[in-house]
């Protein structure tokens, strides 16, 4: 069968729509020997039956694994070069307290935007000194709360939060740890980055204000200046971006020398990960390696000494290590000038996945509960929602008699899925849960169309028409799957 015109560029036909390709599924990713989807030691057929659909899956050996190996890599690559690293998971990728409390025996701090998730990592059991918290326009009361509880470090978006952070810092009698968030002018994605001498953009201050604003954070007394902080983009391919960002970070580093210590150099997350067979992100431990040797060259060339360097990466480690199964409502078959499509409808969409809508993200989507030796076709995977924009995967091949009732798994959904996820339509967001050794465990429940009503304050009151529509008349509701 010959390639579809419709495909994307980057799309090609596969000899078999089973394969499971390398580094794009959970490291414990199978089939068993009837052809079902095996993860974590569990089926997909097991655990749609158990929890239903749709439904998030984290491979908990995977997750830990990703988390351990990369803070190996770096402490490696960077105790060569005569220093040590702070890793901090960025919890925005994915938060819940059961992930926060595995990074942490991991050995990662975690990294937080939020009250919210300041909440759930302390909910975790997260000492307070391992969570950094950035964010470009966090509230008084969220700083009063960070400097309260005693976070680590606090990230200083702006000239304007100087005084709230020391101001909350004395309030409590401490002296907060701080770093500055700068913008390097670098924005990185995937293979290419773009440097400009200009910034446009809301977070963080310019490298050229950084002085004063260092100058005015140190003659806070209840303030201490730990270092510069930047994040140049998310899916980087390759350490370019972070050479050029690191470069321009460091002069400025360098000179802030002359006004006291700075002790640390923060450079973000954004380390890239395979979401199709096209993707090649660079392996860690090479981007480690190469990220250590711009940081020693950058000082070398300076005569500063190394700082301890810290990265915030989120998605790297939880984003292979996640997927989605969902199950197959309708198919429609569509020509399009001559070329067939293949609509196949899931049980989800949009509210579960947002990042296609958002970013014009792809992803790999295969047959779940089997395999089939039927031909492999174009498929487009749309979700449920009602906006034609609704797409789960814009285009991969699956097997021609793909069917409803047959569940489908879409990988690499670990990260920004759940944490970007929605009510749209009012679906209920799906349950997260972790297998690991043959065992599934819950980590976070589904909502239910009762979790849904349970906020309307007009339920059950006023007219005969909302009065019949009470939120404990969804007893009466087709039964949902404890999802
Ligand atoms: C400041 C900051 N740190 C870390 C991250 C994590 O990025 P990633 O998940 O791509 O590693 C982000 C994501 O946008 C971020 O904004």
């Amino acid at each position: 069968m010959a390639t579809n015109p419709l495909a994307p560029a980057w799309l090609r036909l596969p000899a078999d729509a089973n394969v499971l390709a390398d580094g794009l599924w959970p490291a414990t990713a199978a089939r068993t020997p009837q052809g079902e989807l095996l993860i974590g030691g569990c089926t997909a057929a097991a655990l749609a039956a158990e929890f239903g659909t749709p439904l998030y899956l984290i491979d908990e050996t995977d997750a830990r694994a990703r988390a351990a190996s990369l803070r190996a890599a770096f402490e490696t690559e960077f105790a060569r070069i005569g220093t040590s690293v702070h890793i901090y998971y960025a919890g925005k990728a994915f938060l819940s307290t059961e992930i926060a409390r595995w990074m942490l025996a991991e050995g990662l701090n975690i990294d937080i935007c939020s009250g919210g998730e300041l909440a759930v990592a302390l909910a975790a059991g997260s000492p307070p000194n391992r969570i950094g918290y950035h964010g470009n326009n966090k509230s008084l009361a969220e700083i009063d709360e960070a400097c309260r509880v005693g976070v680590g470090t606090i990230v200083i978006d702006s000239p304007v939060e100087i005084g709230r952070v020391a101001a909350a810092a004395a309030r409590h009698g401490i002296v907060q740890a701080v770093r500055l968030r700068v913008n390097s002018g670098v924005h990185a994605h995937t293979h290419e980055f773009l440097a400009t001498a200009h910034e446009d953009q809301k977070f963080g201050v310019t490298l050229d204000d950084a002085p004063a604003l260092v100058g005015r954070i140190r003659a806070e007394p209840s303030l201490a200046f730990r270092g510069l902080h930047c994040h140049i983009g998310s899916q980087i391919f390759g350490a370019d971006g972070f050479a050029e960002s690191a470069s321009r970070l460091l002069a400025v580093h360098a000179a802030l020398l002359d006004g006291g210590p700075v002790p640390e150099l923060n450079l973000g997350g954004g380390f890239g990960i395979a979401y199709t067979s096209a993707d090649t992100p660079t392996p860690i431990g090479e981007l480690a390696a190469s990220l250590a040797d711009i940081v020693a060259a950058e000082c070398g060339t300076r005569g500063i000494p190394v700082p301890v360097v810290a990265f915030e990466p989120g998605r790297y480690i939880i984003g292979p290590a996640g997927i989605t199964l969902y199950e197959v409502g309708t198919t429609k078959a569509v020509d399009v000038a001559g070329n067939p499509r293949l609509y196949v409808s899931v049980d989800g969409g949009m509210s579960d996945n947002a990042r296609p809508a958002l970013y014009g993200a792809d992803y790999t989507v295969r047959l779940a509960g089997r395999v089939s030796a039927a031909e492999p076709v174009l498929v487009r995977l749309a979700g449920k929602h009602c906006e034609s924009g609704d797409i789960v995967v814009d285009a991969d091949y699956l097997p021609a008699d793909v069917s409803p009732g047959d569940l489908v798994a879409v990988a690499a959904t670990g990260a920004y899925c759940w944490s970007l996820s929605n009510n749209y339509n009012f679906l209920g967001r799906p349950a997260v849960v972790a297998v690991a050794e043959g065992t599934p465990r819950m980590l976070v429940r589904g909502e239910t169309i009762a979790d849904l009503l349970a906020r309307d304050t007009g339920v059950g009151a006023g007219s005969t028409t909302a009065g019949s529509t009470t939120a404990d008349s969804t007893a009466d509701l087709p039964k949902e799957p404890s999802r």
